[in-house]
């Protein structure tokens, strides 16, 4: 009896030994981790990490890009971070497994470094943000053995404004990719599906960058240095916050300068209070002005922001000069030789000099003996200067006013105007 149990025994340790056996035959049969499959297909003998994938023709890498976030320091700047996922799709045969397994990709990250890659680079303006270590990437292999290449960059461009009117100028930005040792008859880059357009995140974040328009297109023969390497360009073209510049720089600058036209509005002789509206408006501009102008690039051909500061500033100088104008004349004495006639008097002047006084104060300003004053001389002609009937001083500081009253607010009108439509500032 102890003899048939240990038969019996040894017989189901032989089948227990069988199946374990064909169990991990199975689990190798059925497929490996997708590491150990990348292993075998990585071996030396069958891959060599430092040839062209295979392919007939020309070996073409599909390109994506997928926008993250775009963000600019400041609203005045011309530097913008772009941030985004750049995406190669290349095809090689050498790393086909259908055969071997039933992943349906193969996540090769760890085996970045034995797998051939395209060596793209950036054409830019601008800077890697730091830090470019971590490197975020993926890779996956695909049973066609078709290679998806997925990579985060963040850029820092330095973008093309047209100054001159800023801030109506929209920014361009531009970058490009090129490959740095494989010429177009190796490599060719495409835009994937042809489209001529990026895709953003639909979490895409952005700070003080407003993008107004984009495209991606092959770069252009002419502005390729390299003419022999294929490369694509991504152009972005932002604009900036208008509503921003009119609330810190053009409103502000209206009211000061509608501001010093106040004065007109007051008596010509309120000497405390005019100066002080031309002068306070005067200092307030250039502290505004020069405040803003401390964040924009330091350039010389600002021309919008220019003529802007030189025309409000030329209205609230003319405006003071107006005042001193206005005062300096009001204050002349009337001219010894014109002679009002009691009824005649075309300025109600309570405390109004008489002729007799304005001859005396005309003849002390005479050098030499009291005789020998000419002045009475020209008494003779009172009845020729009567005619002629010129202003009172104080008449003539008046209609000044009067006329600047007008002739400021148009013209500043007519020149906001001008300078609105010319610049565009509302398209
Ligand atoms: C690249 O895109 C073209 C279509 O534009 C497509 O025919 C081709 O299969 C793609 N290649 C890869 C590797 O995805
Ligand atoms: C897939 O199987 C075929 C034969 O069925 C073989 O020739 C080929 O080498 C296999 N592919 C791989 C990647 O092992
Ligand atoms: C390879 O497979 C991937 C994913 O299944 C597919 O998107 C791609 O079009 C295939 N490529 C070819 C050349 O068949
Ligand atoms: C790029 O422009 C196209 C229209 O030209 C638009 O459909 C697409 O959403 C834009 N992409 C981004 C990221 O704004
Ligand atoms: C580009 O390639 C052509 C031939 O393919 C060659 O004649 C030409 O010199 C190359 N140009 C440059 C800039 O390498």
């Amino acid at each position: 009896m102890g003899w048939s149990c240990v038969v019996a025994r040894a017989v189901a340790f032989i089948l227990m030994l069988g199946k374990i056996s064909a169990f991990t035959s199975d689990i190798f049969a059925a497929g490996k981790s997708d590491k150990e499959i990348l292993d075998n297909l990585l071996k030396n003998t069958r891959y060599d990490k430092r040839l062209l994938p295979p392919v007939d023709g020309v070996l073409t890498v599909n390109v994506s890009v997928l926008l993250l976030s775009l963000a600019s320091p400041d609203e005045s700047s011309l530097k913008y971070e772009v941030e985004f996922l750049l995406q190669q799709q290349w095809y090689d045969p050498r790393l086909r497994y259908s055969n071997q397994s039933h992943y349906d990709y193969l996540n090769a990250i760890h085996h970045h470094e034995d797998i051939w890659l395209p060596d793209t680079y950036f054409i830019m303006h601008g800077d890697f943000k730091d830090p470019i270590i971590p490197m975020h990437f993926a890779l996956r292999i695909y049973r066609n053995g078709t290679i998806n290449y997925l990579m985060r960059r963040h850029l820092i461009l330095s973008c093309q404004g047209r100054l001159n009117i800023f801030p109506f100028d929209d920014p361009l930005c531009s970058f490009a990719l090129e490959s740095i040792s494989y010429e177009q008859s190796a490599i060719t880059y495409v835009w994937k599906n042809d489209e001529d357009t990026l895709r953003k995140s639909p979490s895409l974040t952005t700070l003080n960058a407003y993008l107004i328009q984009n495209q991606t297109i092959p770069c252009p023969i002419k502005a390729s240095w390299r003419g022999n390497y294929s490369c694509l360009k991504v152009d972005l073209i932002f604009t900036r916050d208008r509503a921003f510049y009119f609330t810190t720089v053009f409103i502000p600058g209206i009211i000061l300068v509608t501001s010093s036209f106040i004065t007109f509005w007051l008596e010509w002789n309120a000497v405390p209070a005019r100066s002080m509206i031309g002068v306070t408006t005067m200092l307030n501009f250039f502290t505004t002005s020069n405040g803003f102008r401390s964040t924009l690039p330091v350039v010389s051909n600002l021309t919008a922001m220019n003529v802007w500061d030189g025309v409000c500033m030329c209205f609230i100088y003319a405006s003071l000069l107006e005042f001193v104008c206005v005062n300096y004349v009001g204050r002349k004495r009337p001219l010894h030789n014109v002679v009002y006639r009691p009824g005649e008097n075309p300025v109600t002047q309570p405390k109004r000099e008489s002729t007799g006084a304005a001859d005396l104060v005309s003849c002390t300003a005479c050098t030499g003996p009291p005789g020998s004053c000419t002045h009475t001389a020209n008494n003779g002609g009172v009845s020729e200067v009567r005619k002629k009937e010129p202003p009172h001083p104080i008449r003539v500081a008046k209609t000044i006013d009067v006329i600047a009253r007008i002739t400021f607010p148009t013209a500043y009108a007519v020149f906001l105007i001008f300078f609105f439509i010319h610049y565009k500032a509302f398209s």
